[in-house]
């Protein structure tokens, strides 16, 4: 076992009620596998930079076997006057970029095999379900260890994602399997582009990342929006089903203005109305599909059905399809850019279906492999070019339905809402003084 430093500034991070990474470090660093005195070293390394105010891994180039991507090197340059390592065991301390299944789906065995697999070939046991790439992290291998690391996973049958200027590892929400919004078989679609552009996520050759995810209702758990170069989110277009017996036992149970409050006024496009007789009556043609009275409605459900198998007190249509946003993406070049709604509809049942997604997606990579600059997103390419001449390049006419700027909603959090809302009124009597 590997004696642990000290690390008094690192100790803070144990504080507070989160769980915390340091903790995590520490019990790897105190465990008998090989990588435990790894863990110890990047404990000593990141206590340095607490005292220091430095960072000190840099970049390089490592990788596996017939792959061009997928490592994420990360080098340590924390050396003494000899040029020697001050944590050896650190020197080198790569991560695994590792595919996750669709959905992100894992049976208890696979995720203890998977532990098993990465600390007995040498691993640091330092493992991230899942990072904003939505990959598997295996963080802390050397150059030499990824390669079996590699190997084992790879014979269990997972792959390597994608890093650098390449498709990246797609998202998708659990959706279908268990999410009553689900629009579409979200898993199936993110399949199908995986599959077809996996030549493209291993060996980097595009102008910079671009990146697919699925979300399967415009709630978007994935983000998509925000991040995905081509987002595709399920949706419908015929009525939002109401069950009005269920409905009106909500109402009857909670109050009229209860549900106004709460319900109705707060449709963003007013297209909900309260009956005399406590049904509601929606206004389908300008309902945006933006789930809010799904959202709220749907937990209550269970509470008014009588006997089960009642459909719920709302619900998605039966047209079921996606839309397809691009150019979703996080600051860069340019500030923070939601994507714009480039297909405001397309079914998504069938063979053909997918094929047709795949052959769109093959367009836009096609496109923005040629027409994109260095280190250029697709929205900034489209921002720079022209959203005509992009649709133009992708071969997709104009059409009135696609939205340049999406729901200008906030997405920003507010978990506390009562303090947010204290700190909002503060700052703006601060501001009119
Ligand atoms: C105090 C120490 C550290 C902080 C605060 C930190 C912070 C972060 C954050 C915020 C991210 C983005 C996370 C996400 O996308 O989910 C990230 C990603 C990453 N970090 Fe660190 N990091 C630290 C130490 C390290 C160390 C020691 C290494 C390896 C030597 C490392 C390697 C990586 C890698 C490879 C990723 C990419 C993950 C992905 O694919 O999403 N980090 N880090
Ligand atoms: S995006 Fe929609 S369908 Fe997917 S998990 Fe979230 S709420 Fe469910
Ligand atoms: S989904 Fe949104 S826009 Fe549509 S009726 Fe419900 S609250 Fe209104």
């Amino acid at each position: 076992m590997a004696e642990l430093y000290n690390t008094p500034n690192l100790d803070e991070l144990e504080n507070g009620p989160w769980p915390s990474f340091v903790t995590g470090l520490k019990r790897l660093a105190s465990d008998s596998h090989a990588g435990a005195e790894m863990a110890r070293d990047v404990l000593g390394t990141l206590e340095t930079s607490y005292v220091t105010k430095k960072g000190y891994w840099k970049g390089g180039t490592v990788g596996v076997i017939g792959y061009g991507g997928g490592i994420i090197p990360r080098f340590n340059e924390l050396k003494d006057d000899k040029g020697e390592y001050k944590f050896p065991a650190a020197g080198e301390f790569h991560t695994l970029r590792v595919q996750p299944p669709a959905g992100m789906h894992y049976t208890s065995t696979l995720l203890r095999d998977m532990c098993d697999m990465f600390v007995d070939n040498g691993g640091s046991g330092l493992i991230a379900l899942h990072g904003q790439s939505g990959d598997i992290m295996l963080q802390g291998a050397t150059e030499e260890t990824t390669q079996t690391i590699f190997n084992t996973f790879n014979d269990y049958g997972f792959d390597l994602g994608g890093a650098g200027p390449a498709v990246r590892t797609g998202m998708s929400c659990v959706g279908a399997s268990r999410c009553e919004m689900s629009n579409v078989n979200e898993q199936a679609v993110l399949r199908t582009l995986v599959n077809a552009f996996l030549d493209d996520m291993h060996r980097p050759a595009l102008p910079y990342k671009m990146k697919f995810k699925v979300s399967g209702c415009s709630n978007d758990c994935m983000n998509t929006v925000q991040r995905a170069d081509f987002a595709v989110i399920g949706t419908w277009r015929d009525d939002i089903k109401v069950n009005q017996y269920l409905w009106q036992s909500m109402v009857a149970d909670k109050g009229r203005s209860y549900v106004v409050d709460n319900i109705i006024s707060r449709c963003p496009t007013s297209a909900m109305t309260l009956n005399e007789d406590d049904s509601v009556t929606i206004d389908n043609k300008n309902c945006v599909k933006c789930m809010h009275c799904l959202n709220v409605t749907s937990p209550l459900t269970h509470k008014y059905i009588a006997k089960g198998d009642v459909e719920p007190i709302l619900a998605t249509g039966d047209d079921k399809g996606v839309m397809i946003i691009m150019g979703g993406k996080r600051t860069l070049k340019i500030g923070d850019l939601f994507g714009s709604v480039v297909v405001p509809f397309m079914k998504m049942d069938t063979a053909d279906n997918l094929e047709e997604i795949e052959n769109l997606a093959g367009e836009v990579i096609d496109f923005f492999a040629e027409n994109a600059l260095e280190h250029e997103r697709t929205g900034e390419m489209i921002e720079r070019i022209g959203v005509v001449n992009f649709l133009e390049g992708i071969g997709l006419n104009v059409d009135p339905n696609m939205v340049n700027s999406t729901r200008t909603s906030s997405y920003v959090r507010m978990d506390t809402w009562d303090e947010e809302a204290i700190k909002w009124f503060e700052n703006k009597a601060e501001v009119s003084a």
